[in-house]
Order: C-alpha cells, then sequence, then structure tokens
C-alpha cells in the first residue's frame, strides 16, 4: 500500500450495508449492447463479467431509462418488466465473480433522438431546441408541465425497484452530464419561473424529489449513489458553490454516495472526458447521411481538452470540504498512484471508466503487482464503437463485440 494513502484500495468497504470486496468502481460506460431498447442479456453480461472477473468491486450498468421517452437513442433500454430476465442474466454474472451490480437511473429529458419523440417535442425543463434531435424530426424541447413531474419521479420509483428485482446490489441516479436533472439543476436550461426554476433550492427539487421517490421505492437497504456534476463547464451553466450546495441537499436526502462529474454530453462532451476530441470518430462511426451531419454540427461543442490524472480532483476538493457522506472519484483514475492519492485527498473510491473499458483486469493486476499503469492512452475511440459494435477498446479485444 502506498504510504500516503491511509485507505488500503483493495480492502473490503460497506456502502450503506452492502459489502463490497474493494475500492474499484467500474464507471457506468455505456455498452451499445441493448439493439432496438433490448438488452442482448449474452452479449452485456459478458461485457460487465470481464470487469468482475479482472477485480472491480462494484460494476455499473449503463443507462437505463426511467421511461420510454428518457432514451437519448433508440439503443438504450427502459426499465420495463420485459427486460428484467435478461437482467437477471447480467447481474448473475457480476455476481457470479465476486462483484456487485449498480444500475444508473437515467432520463435524457430534452436531449434526445429517441424515434418516439419523431413528430413531437421531447420533454425537459423548459421549452428550446433537442439539439440531438434536431436533424432527426424532433428539434424541440417542451417544457414539463407541474402536473407531469410526480408521475416522472414515479417512474423512477419504478425503475429503481425492477432494477432490485432484477438482482443489482446499488443504483445510480444519473444527475450530471447535461441529461434531466442535470438539465433542471443548470440555470442556462432550466428558465422555469415556477417552484422549479429560479434559485438553487427550486432548480434541485426534481432532483430531490427524485431521490426520495427512489429511496420510498427501494427501501433502507439499498445505497443510491448519485453522478453529479461538479461544473457544467459551459457559460450560464452550474458553477461549484450551486454544487457544493446541492450536495449538501443530497446528503440531507439520504443519498449515500457522490461520484463527482462536471460536463454536458450535449454541450461540452470533452469537458467529462478530457483529451481529444471524439467528434471525427463519431462522424465516421454513423452508418446514415443525417446522423453524420448532427455530429458535424456539433463539432465546435466537441473541442479537445488537456487531459490530466484525477481531472476533477481540485473541484472536488470544495465538496469534500462541505459533506461528510463518501464522495467517490471519476475522471483520469489511469494509475494506481492516482487511485491512492484520490484516496488520500479525501474521496472514499474510485470510478474507473476507460482504464477498464483498455484493460478489464486492472484492479486484479494492480492487486498483485503487475501493473501500476493503465495503457489507455485517451485516444477516446472507445466513444464511438458504441455506435458500431458496442463499446471496446480499439487497441485490443478485450471486450466482447455486439454479435
Ligand atoms: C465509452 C464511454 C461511454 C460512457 N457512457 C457513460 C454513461 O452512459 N453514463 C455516464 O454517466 N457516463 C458515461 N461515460 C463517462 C464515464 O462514466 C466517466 O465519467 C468518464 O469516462 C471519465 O472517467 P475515466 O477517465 O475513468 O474514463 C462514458 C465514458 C466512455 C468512455
Ligand atoms: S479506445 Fe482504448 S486507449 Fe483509446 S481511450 Fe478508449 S480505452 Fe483508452
Amino acid at each position: 500500500m502506498n504510504a500516503a494513502s491511509p485507505i488500503d484500495p483493495f480492502a473490503p468497504w460497506k456502502l450503506r450495508g452492502l459489502e463490497l470486496r474493494n475500492r474499484f468502481i467500474k464507471a457506468a460506460t455505456f455498452e451499445g449492447h441493448c439493439l432496438g431498447g433490448r438488452p442482448d442479456p449474452k452479449g452485456l453480461a459478458r461485457f460487465h463479467e470481464a470487469f468482475a472477473k479482472g477485480g472491480a468491486g462494484l460494476c455499473t450498468v449503463s443507462y437505463g431509462a426511467v421511461e420510454p421517452g428518457g432514451r437519448t437513442l433508440d439503443d438504450q433500454m427502459c426499465l420495463q418488466d420485459d427486460i428484467l430476465d435478461d437482467l437477471r442474466q447480467v447481474t448473475d454474472a457480476i455476481h457470479g465473480q465476486g462483484a456487485r451490480a449498480s444500475v444508473q437511473l437515467a432520463h435524457g429529458g430534452g436531449f434526445s433522438k429517441w424515434k418516439g419523440w419523431v413528430g413531437k417535442r421531447a420533454r425537459g425543463p423548459s421549452n428550446g431546441l433537442n439539439d440531438l434531435g434536431m436533424l432527426v424530426g424532433t428539434p424541440f424541447t417542451r417544457a414539463l408541465r407541474v402536473a407531469e413531474l410526480p408521475k416522472l419521479a414515479d417512474n423512477y420509483r419504478s425503475a429503481a425497484t425492477r432494477a432490485v428485482e432484477a438482482g443489482f446490489d446499488a443504483l445510480e441516479l444519473h444527475m450530471g452530464h447535461g441529461y434531466l436533472l442535470s438539465q433542471f439543476l443548470s440555470p442556462a436550461i432550466n428558465r422555469r419561473r415556477d417552484e422549479y426554476g429560479g434559485s438553487l433550492e427550486n432548480r434541485a427539487r426534481l432532483p430531490l424529489q427524485v431521490l426520495r421517490a427512489v429511496r420510498e421505492g427501494v427501501g433502507d437497504a439499498v445505497p443510491i449513489i448519485v453522478k453529479m456534476n461538479l461544473r457544467d463547464g459551459f457559460r450560464g451553466g452550474l458553477e461549484i458553490d450551486d454544487s457544493v450546495a446541492f450536495a449538501k441537499l443530497l446528503q440531507a436526502n439520504d443519498a449515500d454516495a457522490l461520484v463527482l462529474s462536471g460536463g454536458s454530453s450535449a454541450k461540452n462532451a470533452m469537458y467529462l472526458f478530457r483529451g481529444q476530441t471524439i467528434v471525427h470518430e463519431l462522424i465516421k462511426a454513423q452508418r446514415r447521411k443525417i446522423d453524420k451531419w448532427v455530429y458535424r454540427m456539433a463539432a465546435s461543442r466537441m473541442k479537445s481538452l488537456p487531459f490530466e490524472e484525477l481531472y476533477f480532483l481540485d473541484l472536488a476538493k470544495q465538496v469534500m470540504a462541505a459533506v461528510e457522506l463518501p464522495l467517490i472519484c471519476v475522471g483520469g483514475v489511469q494509475s494506481l498512484a492516482s487511485v491512492h492519492r484520490a484516496l488520500a485527498e479525501g474521496y472514499q473510491a474510485v470510478q474507473l471508466g476507460r482504464a477498464l473499458i483498455h484493460d478489464p483486469a486492472l484492479v486484479n493486476h494492480y492487486q498483485e503487482g503487475s501493473k501500476t499503469e493503465s495503457g489507455c492512452t485517451i485516444c477516446n475511440r472507445c466513444v464511438a464503437e458504441m455506435d458500431r459494435n458496442g463499446v471496446r477498446c480499439v487497441l485490443n479485444d478485450a471486450l466482447p463485440v455486439r454479435g
């Protein structure tokens, strides 16, 4: 163990009573194994089994839409009864390797090219443009009515209870990256004049209602992790003072841990990834001309940004000073030294995205001492693979392709 870190990352720890074998969590990275919205049980199970077998303590299955209109793409699963048997194969595969399973509960809000919205308006906090849907026939967003919000929170609750039924041990509520709850929090996107817009207290109202609804649905035993933005990273977006205050509200409303990220998939995707732009690869990966145009139009929002390890650490320190609940580091955990540094600085666990896509067995390698660094080059080309044959590292064949 590194002397700088008082916490052993390889020792078991507990999150609200859930015993995890170590402090390594596979971050939610959309898998691309849900064609037409149905999980391919074998593909998705093999994908996550690789991380579980490779030593991760908790594996996060990505993008479970809480209602059909919460998808941003047609190939995302919706957490309804008809897919629970398929998902059970995924959680069984993860459990079979000694890890625990978590699923990300998400809603795209006004950012969607799901075909169900074509000819209609996707729903967000305010009327506006739907950047992703612009050229596929759903260019506008309609403001959700106050009367629609209880049903929305209820759909999060039902999705959460179904996830637990399918064998998930923990839940990750997506409140960052420009998806629906992040849209409500963001002053640039949420221009409402009612009790859901304006002050932070108002912008946080729906996210907190959702958190309480999910807790009510799953009871006391299941850990609820919230992934949130430290900053949106674009003009007029959520800033650190508000996110610190929001973290306190999440703590007061019984969240179990916070994953501290930033950025918006719609407006500045590179803020959440850093490194080389993904736009050229995304354009190449699209099959339809119209989708290529969408990404060409979005190119200015996906400019390369410098990468450094633990790139959210400095902002996260402000949250660390304000709350006591466990904080989870995400963003550039690319070496064992960074794992130790993150824990020494005040995080309680680390999430790894690209480092595990590159080498799903990296945690075992760290523990055995056969590696101390990830071989990931931060080329970000794995992101475009979700639109080809499923997310994988372009440098190797460590993960299954869709098939
Ligand atoms: C291929 C890919 C897909 C991703 N999909 C999601 C997602 O569905 N939900 C999410 O919250 N973050 C997603 N992310 C972001 C990661 O969870 C993480 O926040 C980001 O990659 C930074 O962590 P890293 O430096 O360890 O990769 C994705 C990242 C990658 C590389
Ligand atoms: S494609 Fe491979 S090397 Fe490139 S960022 Fe993704 S995981 Fe890392």
